[in-house]
């Protein structure tokens, strides 16, 4: 009989699709040397008490006590690491001002080794206790200390993919904050890539290097095109912004003729790996264009609600075959808690539907069917964004990797609401979703291996 690593007795909840949750009561999660569910075991099966008594009593079995809950770990899709220390401040100026007043300046102090490592081992720390198992990061245009984010994340546990962000567009970039050249910017990119390849080999859970170009203004056609050929080259994942405010779109529009999204593709930076922040102004053409090369969007309804002048018609984009997950966009976003940033997809969606102009009359208010359950936003949390990167991480299935947060729901600050006995397992799923809070947060796996505890 195969042996397992670890066993876990435990009630869980799972993505079935954007529709509907799958509810694992009481089963045992079989999980193997690597780190993959090797096998779950529902208490309806043949086996279920041959298998509960074989491991009850060795020391490879958890039993999950009453009041706990797991839940697969969330993937944030979009988290600029280097813009941590910004995070909940600046918030005021629109995008194009924020990045050029506050942001550029907060980056460039990255050159600096010893503050990237304080800042990135916070940042990497702070998101696993909040639940994040899985982060696509920006780091900065400098080389090591990118490389440094990515030795942070396989350290610590975290599975990180993380680009050196590239910005060498001479009149979109400040002397103090920029690529030196189109051609120093290919090859950093190219030997970041060759070290986190090299890193990702002896890292368990998995290190990935990103093709970033930051987005279309920042970066001349010369180092898209070489971006696009690098990306190919090497198969890596691709990140960048997309269409994300009116300034925004409109400046590639101006400088381009078209959309971003057309743009990109012909760069070759649309395709199955890649991740695009925002979309917000995608028109119905370039959505099309998402979901025929696989590309995903990033979602990030927080940072929206600041910097995008708009709400993303997410259920619009999803009924079109889009890949959507969530991103926290810290700093854009002011929250590195992807609970947060669930729960304002909801609220965003339905500001959408409704609309927010008391002077128009209710049927001219809003959009209508926009608005996202829930149930919606977790698959978006976990299974999209899983879909999205094209790895087997966001569901508690059989081949996935063992990437979970257990949720204590009577932790004294912060018990959740619950007065009877017989908790409705569905109405406890959501308010885990909509009232948990970092204390609650008590154990986190990546791989299998425990990377967070708060007992
Ligand atoms: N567009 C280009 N750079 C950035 C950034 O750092 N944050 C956000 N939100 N949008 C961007
Ligand atoms: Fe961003």
């Amino acid at each position: 009989m195969t042996r397992y690593t670890q066993v876990f007795l435990a009630t869980a909840f799972t993505s079935r699709s954007r529709q509907e949750i799958e509810i694992l009561q009481d089963c045992l999660f079989c999980i193997d040397d690597e780190g993959i569910i090797a096998r779950i075991v529902r208490p309806d099966e043949s086996d279920y008490q041959i298998v509960l008594k074989d491991y009850e009593q060795t020391d490879s079995f958890r039993r999950v006590e009453k009041g706990s809950y797991l839940l697969p770990g969330f993937i944030d899709l979009h988290n600029h690491a280097s813009q941590w220390a910004q995070a909940g401040t600046a918030l005021d100026i629109p995008l194009n001002d924020w990045l050029s007043t506050y942001t550029f300046s907060e980056e460039a102090r990255f050159s600096d080794l010893a503050y990237a490592e304080n800042v990135y081992e916070d940042i990497v720390e702070t998101l696993l206790a909040n639940g994040t198992t899985t982060a696509l990061y920006f780091a900065t245009v400098h080389k090591e200390a990118s490389i440094l984010l990515a030795e942070i994340c396989a350290k610590k546990g975290q599975r990180g993919l993380v680009g050196k962000v590239v910005m060498d567009h001479p009149d979109e970039t400040s002397p103090s904050y920029r690529d030196e050249s189109t051609e120093s910017a290919l090859q950093d990119t190219e030997e970041f890539i060759l070290a986190v390849k090299e890193l990702g080999k002896t890292t368990k859970q998995g290190v990935y290097p990103v093709v970033t170009p930051r987005f279309i203004p920042s970066c001349t056609d010369e180092v898209l095109q070489g971006l696009g050929e690098l990306a190919q080259k090497h198969d890596t994942h691709i990140q960048s912004h997309c269409s994300e405010s009116d300034w925004a779109h409109q400046h590639v529009q101006q400088r381009l003729g078209k959309n971003d999204a057309q743009a990109l593709n012909e760069f070759g930076l649309l395709q199955d790996k890649s991740v695009m922040a925002h979309c917000n102004f995608l028109s119905d053409e370039d959505a099309a264009l998402f979901a025929e090369t696989g590309s995903a969007i990033a979602h990030c309804p927080i940072s929206n609600a600041y910097f995008a002048n708009s709400v993303l018609p997410a259920a619009r984009f999803s009924s079109m075959g889009v890949d959507i997950g969530l991103g926290s966009d810290i700093a854009g976003g002011f929250s590195p808690s992807l609970y947060d940033n669930a729960r304002q997809a909801v609220i965003s969606s339905r500001m959408l539907e409704d609309g927010v102009d008391t002077s128009l009359p209710a049927d001219q208010r809003g959009v209508n069917e926009s608005r996202i359950t829930l149930t919606e936003a977790f698959y978006y949390l976990t299974a999209g964004g899983g879909e999205s990167l094209s790895l087997p991480i966001g569901r508690l299935e059989e081949g996935y990797a063992w990437d979970v947060q257990r949720v204590n729901t009577t932790v004294p600050t912060a018990r959740l609401p619950l007065f009877d006995d017989e908790i409705n397992l569905q109405d406890l799923f959501e308010k885990i979703l909509y009232l948990v809070r970092p204390e609650n947060i008590q154990d986190v796996w990546v791989q299998g291996e425990l990377v967070h505890s708060r007992r």
